[in-house]
Order: C-alpha cells, then sequence, then structure tokens
C-alpha cells in the first residue's frame, strides 16, 4: 500500500510508540489515584509527557497543559467552557474544520455569540487587513480562534502576525494546530497563543485517542465535565485549574505515554529534518500533478507556505470515484470528499464538486509513494479516454 492520508492520521508510527502502548498499557494502571509502585511510576511518567508537549510547544508550565481525548475534544473544550456573555463575538478563518466551526456555531446558536471570518483567497488565505479592522471596530470580540494550517490544501495562516494582533487589541487567542504540531514549528509565546489545541495521532506519532489542550494564565475556563479527577478527593467541587479541571475520570496513561514516544521521536529525528524531507515530496507531488493537464489543484502551490496536504480534481471525475479507483486498483490510500471542512471548500470553490481528492505526505512518505499516486492518475485517464 501506499499511504497518503498522513493529515488524516499518521501511518505508520515509530516502533517505540507502539511498544510503549503495549508495555504500558500491560504494566501501568490506576494513574493520579493508585498507591501502589506502578501507579505512582505511571505518575512520574505522565509529568514527563506533559513536560515533553511543554518543550514541543515553548509552553513555560507544563502544569497549564491538560490531556483531552483528541483536537476535536479539546477545542470544544477551549470553545464551549469559554466563559460568553450574551452579544460577545469570534473571530474565525475561513477554512476551520468541523472541529472548531462546529463549536463556534453551536456557541453561537445557544448562547447569542456572534462569529466573522476572515476572507480568504488563494494567494492570502487569511486577510490580516480584513481581520485588523474588524478587531478594531467590534469592541465585542473576546475570542480569535483558526487553525494554522489548512486540512483541505496545506495553508499555512500567518499565525504569528493573527495572535499579535489578537493580543494588541486585547482579544485571546486559541490556535488548532492539528496539521502543523509536528510539522511546523508551533511556538506559544512566539504566536502569542492563550490557548492550544493539539492532536496526538497526527503528525506527532502518537496513537488515536490523545490529544491536549494547553490554557495560559490570562485564559479562564469555566469546566466542562465534573467528575473525579484523583485529586481534590475530598471536596464537592471540581478543581476549576489545569491540568486537573480539566482530566476528568480514569485518563488514558498509556496512549498519553506513547504520544510522548512519538514527541520525542519527532524532537530527535528534528522537525527541520521531517520538514525538509516533506517539503522534497511536497514538491515532488505538486510537480507531477501539474504535468496532468486534466488535474486542477486547489489553493497556492508555494510549497514554503504549505504543509504537505494536496488538494485536486480530475477532470469529468467525482473525487469520490478517484479516490475508490486509487485505492482499489492501486493500492493508494488518501481522502475524497469534503475533509470534515466545507467552510474550506465553498472557500477555494470546490464544494460543486463534492469537494476534492487529498493527499498527504508524512514522515515516513517515500519518493515512490509519491511515483505511485502520478503514475496511477494517468492510467486512470487514460482508462477512461479508452472507455470513451
Ligand atoms: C484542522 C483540524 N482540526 C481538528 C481536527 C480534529 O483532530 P482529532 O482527530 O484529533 O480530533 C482535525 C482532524 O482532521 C483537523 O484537520
Amino acid at each position: 500500500m501506499h499511504y497518503l492520508d498522513n493529515a488524516a492520521t499518521s501511518w505508520p508510527k515509530p516502533e517505540a510508540v507502539y511498544t510503549t502502548l503495549d508495555q504500558s498499557f500491560r504494566s501501568l494502571f490506576s494513574p493520579k489515584r493508585g498507591t501502589s509502585k506502578a501507579s505512582r511510576l505511571g505518575a512520574n511518567q505522565l509529568q514527563e509527557a506533559r513536560n515533553a508537549v511543554a518543550s514541543l510547544c515553548n509552553i513555560a508550565n507544563p502544569e497549564r497543559i491538560s490531556f483531552t481525548n483528541g483536537c476535536t475534544h479539546a477545542l470544544n473544550l477551549a470553545i464551549q467552557a469559554f466563559p460568553w456573555q450574551t452579544g460577545d463575538a469570534v473571530v474565525m478563518s475561513a477554512v476551520e474544520h468541523h472541529a472548531l466551526s462546529r463549536p463556534i456555531r453551536k456557541i453561537a446558536q445557544e448562547k447569542g455569540v456572534e462569529f466573522y471570518v476572515v476572507p480568504y483567497t488563494d494567494a492570502v488565505p487569511f486577510n490580516l487587513a480584513e481581520y485588523e479592522n474588524l478587531l478594531k471596530t467590534r469592541p465585542n470580540i473576546k475570542l480569535v480562534a483558526t487553525t494554522h494550517a489548512s486540512n483541505v490544501i496545506g495553508s499555512v495562516l500567518p499565525v504569528e502576525q493573527i495572535g499579535k494582533l489578537a493580543h494588541q487589541y486585547g482579544k485571546l487567542y486559541l490556535l488548532d494546530a492539528a496539521q502543523s504540531a509536528g510539522v511546523l514549528p508551533v511556538d506559544v509565546q512566539r504566536f502569542h497563543i492563550d490557548m492550544l489545541a493539539l492532536p496526538g495521532h497526527k503528525s506527532l506519532y502518537g496513537p488515536p485517542g490523545i490529544g491536549a489542550l494547553y490554557v495560559g494564565e490570562n485564559a479562564h475556563l469555566n469546566t466542562f465535565m465534573e467528575g473525579g479527577t484523583g485529586g481534590d478527593s475530598g471536596k464537592h467541587e471540581m478543581h476549576p485549574t489545569p491540568p486537573d479541571g480539566f482530566e476528568v475520570g480514569t485518563i488514558p496513561l498509556p496512549q498519553i505515554l506513547a504520544l510522548a514516544e512519538g514527541i520525542k521521536w519527532v524532537q530527535e529525528t528534528g522537525l527541520s529534518k521531517i520538514h525538509q524531507h516533506e517539503t522534497k515530496l511536497l514538491a515532488q507531488l505538486i510537480a507531477g500533478l501539474q504535468e496532468i493537464p486534466e488535474v486542477t489543484i486547489y489553493g497556492h502551490t508555494d510549497v514554503s507556505r504549505k504543509t504537505p496536504v494536496v488538494s485536486f480534481n480530475l477532470l469529468n471525475h467525482t473525487p469520490k470515484s478517484v479516490g475508490e479507483t486509487l485505492f482499489d486498483d492501486y493500492g493508494i490510500a488518501l481522502r475524497a470528499g469534503f475533509h470534515c471542512a466545507p467552510m474550506a471548500h465553498e472557500a477555494i470553490g470546490s464544494i460543486h464538486r463534492g469537494g476534492t481528492v487529498r493527499a498527504s505526505i508524512g514522515a515516513f512518505t517515500q519518493p515512490d509513494d509519491v511515483d505511485a499516486l502520478i503514475k496511477a492518475l494517468k492510467s486512470v485517464l487514460s482508462q477512461s479516454l479508452a472507455a470513451l
């Protein structure tokens, strides 16, 4: 199989991730609660995992990081537990994933919060002038929430300027790093981030079912789910601050430790080395697609402003039929459709096509995976011509 669906979930994982998941599932129990040696060892390892996330994202205080069951959970927590008042407003980009846009639409409907969407063009995926104008003219804006990079076209948003402007106008900034953590530097201090949502299973090479939310000292969330945390057990009220306030119930320690191994692997391999490898393959992919006149590539093609994600369509073919044929007949795994981001498809003009075919590269992708896709597309086209 040629696996080109790393923007959905990375595959394969570094070997240490598999072994850590297996070994910790067999040997560690009752984290944050038990009195056994294994529980105490688990508590130390949990702390090391928090430190690993903190060091990856330049977070000064690891105690502000709560593990969640994914990036969707982290974003829901940040958005739904935000202390909204009717008439408040939030800003987002035009390419958001459902994980961010649906909670925003929900609070708009249920809490009377307004939302503004910053305009997109292929050349300028996030219009900073229009954004600043919103910040200047709408004093009711409390939060700016954006993805770091589009999961559909890979375009990277100018997050450093977005965060800087948010702070300049007294707003908080929430970053969805689902498509960037492990691909690009994610720096909480440099990007002026108040809340950061991370997935474990994408480019941090962890297992599914784990993610994290960083909540900085200036962001005050309500609790989102009530229950036992292992700390403050004798009190009736929930602990209101991270990490305990948001790690409710028995936490998935094996997944957390496996994620920490994934982060360690990314750091030991070197983010810049991974980025170089992925960008080279991205350039190969774009060049190969550009050789095929029947292919339309969406978004800009400047590899220096893109994560290794490319969306395209094939003339006279639906994305679904291309995606299925590529897997069934050529063993190429990618994704077709809307990728949980219809806003992005409205922005790039592919909504009427039923979305796009998306190919995404990871640290384990090889040049022959990209070659296989280009050859397969040429073959699909020659067969469909022959059938006419
Ligand atoms: C931009 C973006 N945000 C959020 C998510 C949700 O991440 P998770 O699968 O960890 O919940 C995804 C997953 O595809 C994504 O691409």
